[in-house]
């Protein structure tokens, strides 16, 4: 192996072109392909800006050249030489240095390596556990190490707009105490209090909100964030958020900041730019149009009420349903009445999942008439008022959902996804942003036979459904807000509680007793009877948001080092078990086997 020695790097292997022509450079990096031409050799020299034809010619150095005889995938390498015009008919205009390679007249082997687990070309599929063990190796491949560039354009982005309005970036703490967002705590026992444990953050919201009352005025901070929940393409134990609060601010406020934000992001990252304002629609007309509380609004195959349709209907399914209080909705899947026996028979597994009991379908023929199980069911003036709610026309698809209204959501809202992706409606080159406003404050908890907060308990309900918390508190509407991206939850948060008796109000309508308020929250309700000001906040996922910028279809494409689904690293074998000494230090006493 040799060393760098006296050799200075001139330029990275994205740099060079036509106009270097004839200059002496030095290049270093890894070796991506190697060919043998007939005595030439050519490597394709490698860093993470792109990659640099080198060229080694018996004739002109046989020295140099027979050194390059043994060179081999990966290996780390200096070279000297001089850049040439490459050959008429070689030229590769799809390369930035497709139009020179460099002669080399000097090379130093920096080091070896040895053969790859997995060929390092971007088409190869590799297994994710493989390119997990060696992401190091994985974020060789141009498409991850784009993906990381693209993040790190985003955080500058972010960091840019944020400080050229009033925002101050502050750091809180990592070990604290829990913050409720609705997920488990990752807990960490402290060694010098024993018995004691601090929480990693779910989120910064308690101390963002403390910031407000020290006067900071505008907070941000791109800041890890820890919750122990169920896993998913979108969801990792630590991720990363862009977590904000703003003092003396509305509704109206926030979202006039918060989508300048977004299209300065987009425009610096892709050269995108988003039209605003952002449409707003409030939760219940999220749910009702789109069974989803993050509607991907890029297509139609909306939710349909048949309510007054089907109410009388001999149709006993459908009239329990709705004498029990439930829903009967319909999508119309236009122009799908070809689908196949089979076609139906999986998508009614499909719903299955979500908890529909069946699946009823209707298809509309020449003419108009029913093709479908159900169709004896309904008199004539039934199909006919819901082939005119429907809009149905002949060749269109009918599905029908009846159940409770969180069955039917959950079943007419996947079913609309996976028609919209069999469909191929779903065009990953739109970008559609909806705010949902109008939150339930509260939603209820079966098993726990109480309320609880829908976003977190420090959310302020809506100033006119104030009196209902004593009467109706399931009917209270909140100050929460959520932008949605093309179907996915990007970002929440909400206008706060500032006022102490309200604050107390709403811990004593979940269920808090005064007594366990003041244990887990007497900081926050002192803060409030110290002069808080008016203040809301958000907080964005950052790493969703670059899936979806990065057009990837999970985060830990855009995560350096992510963790599986079942929350280990595979590159560190995290989590692992620790030394009994270590645990005794900690007045912990395992139970488990070892
Ligand atoms: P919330 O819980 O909605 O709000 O989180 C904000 C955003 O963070 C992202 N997110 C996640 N991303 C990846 N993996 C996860 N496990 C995960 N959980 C959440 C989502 C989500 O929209 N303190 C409040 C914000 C506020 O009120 O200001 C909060 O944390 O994109
Ligand atoms: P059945 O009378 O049970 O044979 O059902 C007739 C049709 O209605 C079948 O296509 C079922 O898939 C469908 N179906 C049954 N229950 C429901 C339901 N709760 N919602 C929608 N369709 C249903």
């Amino acid at each position: 192996m040799e060393s760098m020695g006296s050799l200075k790097r001139t330029h990275h292997c994205n740099a060079l072109s036509a106009a270097n022509i004839g200059q002496e450079v030095t290049l270093m990096g890894w070796v991506l392909r190697r060919r043998d031409h007939g005595g030439v050799i050519f490597i394709d020299l490698r860093d993470r800006w792109g990659l640099t034809q080198v060229v080694f010619n018996p004739e002109i150095n046989p020295e140099v050249h027979a050194k390059a005889h043994g060179l081999r995938n990966e290996w780390v390498l200096a070279i000297r030489g001089r850049v040439e015009a490459r050959p008429e008919g070689m030229v590769n205009p799809k390369l930035a240095t497709g139009a020179i390679e460099i002669l080399v007249s000097e090379l130093r082997i920096l080091n070896q390596s040895q053969t790859p687990p997995f060929p390092l070309d971007e088409e190869v599929e590799v297994s994710e556990n493989l390119r997990l063990k060696y992401r190091y190796l994985d974020l060789r491949r141009p498409g991850m190490a784009d993906n990381l560039v693209l993040r790190h354009k985003a955080s500058q982005a972010i960091r840019s707009f944020l400080n050229d309005n009033g925002f101050l970036e502050i750091e809180t703490p990592v070990l604290t105490r829990s913050t409720p967002e609705g997920a488990r705590d990752y807990l960490v026992p402290s060694r010098v209090n024993p018995g004691k444990f601090y929480a990693l953050p779910q989120s910064p919201q308690l101390f963002k909100q403390l910031l407000m009352v020290a006067g900071m005025d505008r907070y941000y901070q791109i800041v890890k964030c820890f919750r122990d929940e169920d896993l998913r393409a979108d969801r990792q134990p630590e991720f990363t958020q862009v977590d904000m609060e703003l003092s003396f601010v509305e509704e109206e406020d926030i979202f006039a900041i918060m989508e300048g934000m977004i299209t300065h992001l987009f425009r610096e990252t892709i050269g995108y730019k988003p039209v605003t304002p952002f449409p707003r629609m409030t939760y219940a007309e999220a749910m009702n149009r789109y069974g989803s509380d993050k509607p991907d609004t890029r297509f139609g195959l909306e939710l349909i009420d048949l309510f007054t349709e089907v109410r009388n209907c001999g149709f006993k399914v459908f009239r329990d349903v709705v004498e029990k209080g439930g829903m009967v909705k319909a999508i119309n899947a236009k122009g799908c009445a070809t689908f196949s026996r089979k076609d139906l028979d999986d998508l009614t597994a499909y719903v299955g999942q979500f908890g529909a009991k069946g699946l009823a379908w209707v298809k509309i023929k020449e003419g108009g008439e029913w093709q479908s199980p159900i169709a004896k069911f309904f008199t004539d003036e039934e199909r006919a008022a819901m082939t005119r709610t429907l809009d149905a026309q002949p060749g269109d698809l009918l599905f029908f959902g009846a159940d409770s209204p969180a069955v039917v959501y959950a079943a007419l809202g996947e079913l609309r996804l996976e028609l919209g992706r069999r469909l191929g409606f779903i065009d990953k080159k739109t970008f559609s942003f909806v705010w949902v406003t109008d939150f339930p404050l509260l939603e209820w908890d079966h098993e726990q036979r109480r309320h609880m907060a829908v976003h977190h308990p420090f959310t302020a309900p809506a100033e006119e459904d104030m009196a209902l918390l004593a009467t109706d508190p399931g009917k209270v509407r909140s100050r929460a807000y959520d932008l949605a991206l093309n179907g996915t939850e990007i970002g929440g948060g909400s206008i706060r509680i500032h006022q102490p008796q309200v604050q107390r109000t709403v811990f004593a309508t979940l269920g808090i007793s005064e007594e366990e308020a003041r244990d887990k929250f007497d900081f926050l309700l002192k803060a409030l009877d110290l002069g808080a000001p008016p203040h809301g906040g958000i907080a964005f996922g950052l790493d969703r948001l670059m899936m979806i910028i990065a057009g990837r279809d999970t985060i830990r494409d855009v995560i350096a080092f992510p963790k599986t689904q079942k929350a280990t690293c595979p590159l560190t074998d995290a989590p692992s078990t620790v030394a009994r000494k270590q645990l005794t230090e900690l007045s912990l006493r395992p139970d488990w086997k070892e």
